[in-house]
């Protein structure tokens, strides 16, 4: 085995394991990025013009090489990640037995995070991975990588396409599929537009990472103390969206009433929830993708009416108004 291989297969195990400390697996995302980002020649304090550059596609932001190689610095997101997937092919082992089973990561930036790091896990008899990302660059990053940890035997295929318009051919249709083009409340990035098209193309019984992504309208409020603000929040007053497999063409708005008296001191906050498969899940703050997000600009009013609708289009997002 590489060097190479020795470190890929030492940190992805720390990174899979729920038993590492917060520390031993902070170290583990920035040792797999160094070698990741040496083997592509991606340096991070002095990026290439082209590594840099998100792309606006009109179902929300792509987001770079750059940004899409520091998730992996976002070690509780990528250890959840992996864990979930990790379970998910296992799950669809024991749904689809004997058969070899396809992963498509659809936004696989230039790691190919949530799938590369399974080829620890599994032979490349039982997975293969469908690696799709918007960016060429990413893609092409990617490529690089697998050859140079000698992983070929596990990728079926490259492709450089819009997930959100997509069509998987027939006989490829995968087993799971998994995107984390997301940011907290579902802003910007296009995890919506992406699972409404790719979840319906899953083989029947496949599975979709996340799970479930659930949006909360709750009140935030700030505690002050001794020169710091830290702010909680009230439990959820309402449940604006919750996207799953099963109901990527729920309806994206809605309605709810504020609670009367309104309690004192908060402002209005979304809150997301990621269940990325099974008990594995991204609780409140353990990322960026859970951190309440503030609704700036909404007048609330005791009893009142909020109208809710998810705008999926350039700058996706929930649009609140009261009514
Ligand atoms: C947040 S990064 C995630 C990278 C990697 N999957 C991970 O979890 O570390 C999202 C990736 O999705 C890609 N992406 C975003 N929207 C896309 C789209 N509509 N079609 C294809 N790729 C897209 C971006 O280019 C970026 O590489």
């Amino acid at each position: 085995m590489t060097d190479k291989m020795i470190t890929f297969r030492e940190t992805c195990n720390i990174l899979f394991s729920q038993e590492e400390s917060y520390g031993s697996q902070r170290q583990a995302a920035q040792d797999l990025f160094s070698l990741l980002a040496g083997i592509i020649g991606y340096d991070d304090n002095q990026p290439q013009q082209e590594q840099a550059k998100d792309c606006f596609l009109p179902s929300g932001k792509a987001i770079s090489l750059q940004g899409a190689a520091r998730c992996l610095w976002e070690f509780a997101r990528t250890s959840r990640f992996l864990q979930g997937v990790e379970a998910a092919v296992r799950a669809a082992q024991q749904r689809f037995p004997g058969e070899r089973i396809r992963l498509l990561e659809a936004g696989c930036g230039p790691f190919a995070l949530l799938a590369l790091p399974l080829a620890i896990k599994f032979q490349s008899s039982e997975v293969g991975f469908t690696l799709l990302d918007i960016h060429p660059h990413s893609l092409e990053a990617a490529k690089t990588i697998v050859t140079a940890l000698g992983l070929q035997d596990y990728v079926n295929d490259y492709v450089q396409a819009d997930a959100t318009a997509w069509i998987c051919p027939d006989p490829l249709r995968p087993h799971v599929m998994v995107s984390e083009t997301m940011q907290n409340a579902l802003k910007k990035e296009p995890q919506v537009a992406i699972t409404r098209n790719l979840a319906p193309q899953l083989l029947p019984g496949g599975i979709f990472l996340p799970e479930k992504v659930r949006v909360d309208f709750c009140f935030l409020y700030w505690i002050t103390n001794e020169g710091e603000v830290p702010f909680q929040r009230t439990q959820p007053v309402a449940t604006l969206y919750e996207l799953r497999l099963d109901n990527p063409h729920d309806p994206l708005q809605g309605q709810f009433t504020l609670p009367n008296p309104l309690p004192e001191n908060i402002r209005p906050g979304l809150c997301t929830h990621i269940q990325v498969f099974g008990d594995c899940c991204l609780e409140e703050n353990q990322c960026s993708l859970t951190l309440p997000l503030r609704v700036k600009g909404l007048e609330l009013q005791a009893g009142g009416t909020i109208h809710h609708e998810y705008i999926m289009g350039e700058v996706p997002g929930f649009v609140l108004t009261p009514g």
